[in-house]
């Protein structure tokens, strides 16, 4: 029995992507340049975030972005980061980032063949009291070798290569998948490495915690307000489940993949779309639900099947356990 401080057959996920890659001969190891690049920008605003206090990068950080809100020191930061990363890896051709108005368009020097669209930081608003907060990012291939367009990003969720999160909580975990599973890394900080910690993430078929924002309650719709009222007096005598809600996506969303349960974003009287975002913070969430034998449904269709027209459209979402969004779909007259 080996010491399991010293295991000898680490296996980082550089390995582990190096592993799945051989079972495409003709990869090049493009998609694993790739991701060490994202690697190393989530390594990078792990310890930003857990310095943030001492470098004095709490607070705003004096700008607003497309979204309306007040830009924090972090988000700029961390924006930065994967910007640079992403570009010097030589293997993307467009970027979009929460906190870029625009597309970043790859210079032909330096252009790959992989979109990648990111949130660098989310759950802003808990980075001054100390709550997890994360990076989530999808990868699409371009849609074919002319010049690349927005179009090769306003793809359905369905056509991602590849996604993933980091969380930067008591420990920095990335969860990703590339289209076989799901699988949980662990940044052992001695090594700089991510070690595989979390092999084939399931998530349970039902749960017993419900995650929303209770205070947007009186803006909700029917189906959603009766769901939630369900959750709460259960008219099958089953116990009523618990509420957790954190107000990271990342970190509800990944209690929510280990633990079951349901995570909710709904549309209100005062925001139609709901508030999350489909490329960067839906798509990438529900491409890993699906992944790990949940479901994700926007209220009107499967969240994958959604083809975004504008690069920071929203969505309602509600994902998770598969027997419980099996009954929000129910309430919203969808076919199961
Ligand atoms: P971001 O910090 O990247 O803008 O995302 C914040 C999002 C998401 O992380 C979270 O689920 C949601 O905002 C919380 O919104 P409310 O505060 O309206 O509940
Ligand atoms: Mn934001
Ligand atoms: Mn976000
Ligand atoms: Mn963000």
């Amino acid at each position: 029995h080996e010491a399991d401080a010293y295991r000898t057959d680490l296996m980082t996920i550089t390995r582990f992507v190096l592993n799945e890659q051989s079972k495409y001969p003709e990869s090049r190891g493009d998609f694993s340049i790739l991701l060490s690049h994202i690697v190393l920008g989530c390594k990078f605003v792990c310890t930003a975030v857990n310095k943030a206090g001492l470098a004095k990068l709490i607070g705003l950080a004096g700008e607003t972005n497309v979204q309306g809100e007040e830009q924090k020191k972090l988000d700029v930061l961390s924006n930065e980061v994967f910007v640079k990363a992403l570009v010097s890896s030589g293997r993307t051709c467009i970027l979009v980032s929460e906190e870029d108005e625009e597309a970043t368009f790859v210079a032909p020097s330096k252009r790959g063949r992989y979109c990648v669209v990111f949130d660098p930081l989310d759950g802003s608003s808990n980075i001054d009291c100390g709550v997890s907060i994360g990076t989530i990012f999808g990868i699409y291939m371009v849609k074919d070798d002319h010049e690349p367009t927005l179009d090769d990003v306003l793809q359905p969720g369905k056509n991602m290569l590849a996604a993933g999160y980091c969380m930067y909580g008591s420990s920095c975990t990335l969860v990703l998948s590339t289209g076989e599973g799901v699988n949980g890394f662990t940044l052992d900080p001695s090594l700089g490495e991510f070690i595989l910690t979390h092999p084939n993430i399931k998530i349970p078929k039902k749960g017993k915690i419900y995650s929303v924002n209770e205070g947007n309650a009186k803006n909700w719709d029917g189906p959603t307000a009766k769901y939630v009222e369900k959750c709460k007096f259960p008219n099958d005598g089953s116990s009523p489940k618990s509420l957790r809600y954190i107000g990271s996506m990342v970190a509800d969303v990944h209690r929510t993949l280990l633990y079951g349960g349901i995570f909710l974003y709904p549309a209100d009287k005062k925001s139609p779309n709901g508030k999350l975002r489909v490329l960067y913070e839906v798509f990438p969430m529900s491409f890993l639900m699906e992944q790990a034998g949940g479901q994700a449904f926007t209220g009107k269709q499967r969240a994958l099947d959604l083809i975004p027209e504008k690069i920071h459209e929203r969505s309602p979402i509600f994902l998770g356990s598969y027997d419980d969004v099996e009954e929000i779909k129910a309430l919203y007259g969808a076919e199961s």
